[in-house]
């Protein structure tokens, strides 16, 4: 650890270990360079009977804290990012078993350990080595544990947002999901909606994004009952599941479309935050929704200037079957509002506006809710995978209201101005709840090396900070004894 310009300062279990060897590991570090700055490492090979292998990762400034400027707390992303890259070495060098210091937060210690560790390499051959990261000692296992499971969630999103399309269908993706939930059956049930119940609910909108596809649509439903009171109104979370996103008959252009296979995002990281939940017993009750399909151009599929009917029966002109997103979340957000939800949560890799707009750096939240903000801003600086608020103005909602054909438009006006803001528009015409978050992902859908802790892949990003916000909705007292939240805060 770093402490003044240049000053040697371990950690507490790393002078325990210095001592255990009376000095010899201070020694090392002061003859074989400079002191080690954020993130530059040494290792070490046998200093230790019982350690043949240490890795040394400079650790940054000493009680850095919230950082109001970088809306996340620098100490926890600098102990993420120092155990990721400790752990990385010893993988390099095919060690199997790592001890981790706690760094004095050993839920950060444990998620950037379990982080920086994932590899999505089930495909290949030749795979990185399985290591296994335990805590140093025996204090802090509790959070340690908490920790490993708010990664674990992560990387849950990761492995099904990185798999092919062609593995991973909306059957494939629901059976998953029903089975990382089968140990916690005493307080879950997974309702895998087929598409005959789905035309039952008319849900026109997500069907004219599905029939174009020869794979059949789910509407995956989860529900998770962790409160003492299990009439408690519960926390819904909406998901955008869209196993392979081509465009449709508004076909993408061929680069990079690969990377559409990770259009069912916001689907992952919803159902991979109730199946942390569930693993942390949250007391709260959630409700996961996850409308599951392909956008595939064929003779069957949806045309430019089509009209569908949602659920809520406002009908739809579809003038470019790229911006299905919000098609298939209008029906699953009418639905849930039978629910009566404490509040709702929509989760979307919806606009390659919002990523034109902040980039990798934060979530875009779009809320009619300064509660449900709170909220999601709080959670979001502990966990460091950051959120910023942006507008839902009515200037907005002009623009998607204004069709020729239906009450509303897929598409804004302007088309490519303020596209974020314009789909979130879209998406508030299905709301009717006060308390409202609709989450664009789309920026933060993959990531190169932005992220020193993941690695070049798809991110599994918000899930840690939907984790944490129903954490901190299930620990705080907003929803104990009241059935729905506050007052409308809409007109
Ligand atoms: N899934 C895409 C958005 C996307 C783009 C996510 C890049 C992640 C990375 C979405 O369905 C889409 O195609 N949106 C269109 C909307 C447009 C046609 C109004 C877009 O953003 O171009
Ligand atoms: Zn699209
Ligand atoms: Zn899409």
């Amino acid at each position: 650890k770093e402490g003044e310009e240049g000053s040697l300062h371990l950690t507490e279990a790393a002078a325990r270990f210095d001592q255990s060897l009376s000095g010899k590991l201070s020694e090392l570090l002061k003859i074989s360079g400079p002191a080690l700055k954020k993130g530059k490492s040494r290792v070490f090979y046998g200093i230790h009977e019982d350690f043949p292998c240490v890795a040394i990762v400079g650790l940054g400034k000493n009680n850095a804290g919230v950082c109001g400027a970088e809306n996340w707390d620098t100490s926890k992303e600098n102990i993420r990012q120092a155990v990721s890259a400790g752990c990385r070495l010893l993988q390099d060098l095919e060690v199997k078993h790592v001890e981790v210091d706690a760094c004095s937060d050993a839920q950060s210690a444990a998620e950037g350990a379990v982080l920086g560790l994932f590899q999505y390499d089930q495909l290949k051959a030749k795979k990185k080595t399985k290591v296994s990261a335990q805590l140093h000692g025996s204090a802090d296992t509790a959070l340690w544990e908490k920790g490993v499971l708010y990664a674990e969630g992560q990387n849950l999103a990761r492995l099904l947002m990185e798999a092919p399309g062609n593995h991973i269908t909306p059957t494939t993706f629901a059976n998953i999901i029903e089975e990382k939930l089968a140990p916690h059956v005493e307080r879950v049930t997974v309702k895998k909606r087929s598409q005959a119940w789905i035309e039952e609910q008319h849900m026109g909108a997500f069907l004219s994004v599905s029939k174009g596809s020869d794979e059949p649509p789910v509407f995956l439903e989860l529900h998770y009952s962790g409160a003492p009171d299990s009439t408690q109104a519960p926390l819904l979370l909406v998901g955008k599941g869209i196993t392979f996103d081509s465009g449709g008959i508004s076909l993408k252009p061929s680069p990079s479309m690969d990377a559409m296979r990770a259009d069912m995002g916001g689907a992952a990281t919803v159902c991979a935050s109730v199946v942390t939940a569930a693993a942390l017993k949250l007391p709260i009750n959630i409700i996961g929704l996850a409308p599951l399909c392909e956008n595939m151009p064929s003779g069957k599929a949806t045309k430019p200037g089509d009209v569908v009917t949602a659920k809520n029966g406002k009908t739809i002109q579809v003038d470019n079957t790229d911006a299905e997103g919000r098609l298939i979340l209008a029906d699953a957000l009418c639905y849930g509002h039978i629910f009566n939800p404490a509040a709702i949560v929509n989760v979307a890799t919806l606009t390659g506006a919002m990523d034109v707009a902040l980039g990798s750096a934060a979530t875009g939240v779009f809320t009619n809710s300064d509660w449900l903000w709170q909220q999601l801003h709080r959670a979001s600086v502990v966990t460091g995978d950051r959120v910023w608020r942006m507008p839902l103005f009515k200037h907005y909602t002009t623009q998607v209201t204004d069709s020729q054909l239906a009450d509303l438009n897929n598409i804004g006006k302007y088309s490519r101005s303020g596209g974020a803001c314009t789909a979130a528009a879209f998406l508030r015409e299905f709301v009717t709840a006060p308390h409202w978050a609709h989450l664009d992902i789309a920026g933060v859908m993959s990531n190169k090396d932005e992220i020193p802790y993941l690695r070049k892949g798809m991110s599994g990003r918000p899930t840690r900070t939907l984790v944490e916000f129903a954490a901190g909705l299930a620990h705080s007292d907003t929803l104990i004894g009241c059935n729905t939240l506050g007052v409308a805060s809409q007109d």
